[in-house]
């Protein structure tokens, strides 16, 4: 497991969401109400890729077929045993990394 930098911390403020090169994988971070959550850019339904859906209330909306995953957790509303893959994310100097 490596840790990686992902974005300045200024860069996903409250609201946002990245994308981001991790190594071998894409990941998106969001940032709800100052908690960040980092996940696998990638939707276990069909493999779409997360970061280019939106960010609303709290939710990951997959931009092909709608289904919404609280950021907080990952979990998709109708089924929380279906997940987005989650990596730990830390901040440190203003910046944030994964451990992917
Ligand atoms: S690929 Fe994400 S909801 Fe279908």
């Amino acid at each position: 497991m490596a840790r990686i930098r992902i974005a300045a911390a200024a860069d996903v403020p409250p609201g946002a969401m990245v994308s981001a090169q991790a190594g071998e994988v894409q990941v998106v971070v969001c940032n709800e109400d100052g908690a960040l959550h980092a996940f696998k850019d990638e939707c276990p339904h069909r493999n779409a890729p997360i970061s280019q859906g939106n960010f609303v209330d709290g939710r990951l909306i997959c931009p092909w077929h709608a289904w919404e995953f609280r950021c907080a957790d990952g979990c998709y509303d109708y089924n929380p045993e279906i997940q987005l893959q989650r990596y730990a994310v830390t901040v440190e100097d203003g910046a944030i990394y994964i451990d992917a």
